[in-house]
């Protein structure tokens, strides 16, 4: 049903984001955003489907870290991929023995669970070395398909937070049908991240989308930020057309985030998946650490994670989700194969990867528009997050 705007400003958080032109233009002004080139510790990250890994060990990067994942029947495992003998990829490694792998050059044999060194192939049964050593482990969970790793600090004998705390909780609550992509791409994470929640660029890099033949942009410059579950959240009140906006474009007015039950847009024609509905985020466009975008369609919603690989690389985890079940499932998972995936995560959120790869900040000179990406920066600074080392070595 409809919600009032009261209801809307009872349960969110106004932000103020700051000056949105900072006088400044380096990043001083965000020390901790500034040092993550490779992110943030203690988050689970999403990175490769679970299907991916079979027999064969995977080798990924993620935060700056190399990780292997190892299938163990139902379960997937990660081990920081180095052999501590003399620094070879596990990745490489033989499956040998059940729930082990074995080093490719000199068969050092690792527990997959625990990471201890079980075993030295080349050096006898009283190999004395065996149980002394052992490689990091990481802990991998398996949801919506895709393996989340742990990237933190977990003592022994303790356990991560649930890999839930870090999924949003209508992803986890709801039955629902997926399609999605996830890819590495050029560029730091946090160009991934400013991008996708940056208000200006969708309203003219995107002008030349093919996906905007079926789904239209709208133009606004009276935007807010709010605050609400962790969520940073753009709620634009005035929509603006070519005549006010000349340059961006003719639209078709085909208003679809008008038909985002949102309670300053409430649904007028009943066609909005209740599901979203009950969601009650107020914008159509929000943000959430540790750098997750979620944009809300009237019927479905599309997620991108920007997980951190490199200084020079992000993977970009993209869902298209819709909260149903049986031939109204089926029909979507066949829309989203046959033109969703080329059309949206394809050539529409390339533009964003071309973007994010050639964007060059700091030094940076911000314009109005700019206050979304403020607001982000702050919203992280407030967080405080544990940063990422960029020289990190992991221990074994
Ligand atoms: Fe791995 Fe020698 S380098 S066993």
């Amino acid at each position: 049903a409809p919600r009032s705007r009261g209801a809307a400003a009872r349960s969110t958080t106004p932000v103020e984001p700051g000056p949105p032109v900072q006088e400044g233009s380096d990043w001083s002004a965000w020390p901790t955003y500034n040092s993550a080139e490779l992110g943030f510790r203690n988050y689970w990250y999403p990175t490769i489907w679970a299907h991916q890994v079979q027999q064969k060990p995977v080798p990924i990067t993620l935060a700056g870290e190399r990780v292997v994942l190892v299938r163990d029947g139902d379960t997937v495992r990660g081990l920081h991929d180095r052999c501590p003998h003399r620094g070879v990829p596990l990745s490489l490694g033989r499956r040998q023995f059940p729930g082990t792998i074995s080093c490719a050059y000199h068969g050092w044999t690792f527990g997959l669970e625990t990471g201890k060194l079980d075993a030295v192939i080349t050096d006898g049964p009283d190999s004395p070395i065996c149980g002394k050593i052992s490689v990091a482990t990481y802990p991998v969970e398996e949801r919506l398909g895709l393996l989340w790793v742990y990237i933190g600090d977990v003592e022994p004998g303790e356990e991560p937070p649930p890999v839930e705390r870090d999924i949003p909780t209508e992803l986890t609550e709801n039955t629902l049908v997926l399609g999605g992509r996830s890819e590495v791409r050029d560029g730091n994470w946090r160009f991934g991240a400013e991008n996708g929640f940056d208000e200006g660029h969708a309203k003219y890099l995107h002008n030349t989308a093919l996906w905007r033949l079926f789904k239209v942009m709208p133009t606004w410059n009276k935007t807010r930020i709010v605050e609400k579950d962790g969520w940073l959240i753009r709620v634009q009140d005035e929509l603006h057309y070519e005549a006010e906006f000349p340059g961006v474009g003719t639209f078709t007015n085909k208003r679809w985030w008008k038909r985002v039950p949102l309670p300053d847009h409430p649904d007028k024609n009943g066609d909005a998946n209740p599901v979203i509905a009950a969601m009650d985020i107020p914008g159509f466009v929000s943000v959430r650490m540790p750098g997750l975008l979620r944009v809300a369609y009237p019927k479905f919603i599309h997620y991108e994670w920007y997980v951190p690989v490199d200084a020079d690389h992000v993977r970009y985890v993209q869902l298209m989700v819709r909260f149903e079940t049986g031939a109204t499932a089926l029909a979507f998972k066949a829309k989203y194969l046959s033109a969703f995936r080329w059309l949206f995560h394809g050539q529409f959120t390339r533009q964003d990867a071309w973007m994010v790869n050639v964007t060059d900040a700091p030094p940076e000179r911000l314009y109005r528009p700019d206050l979304s990406i403020n607001a982000w920066r702050r919203h992280v600074e407030q967080i405080k997050p544990v940063v990422q080392p960029t020289e990190r070595r992991v221990g074994h």
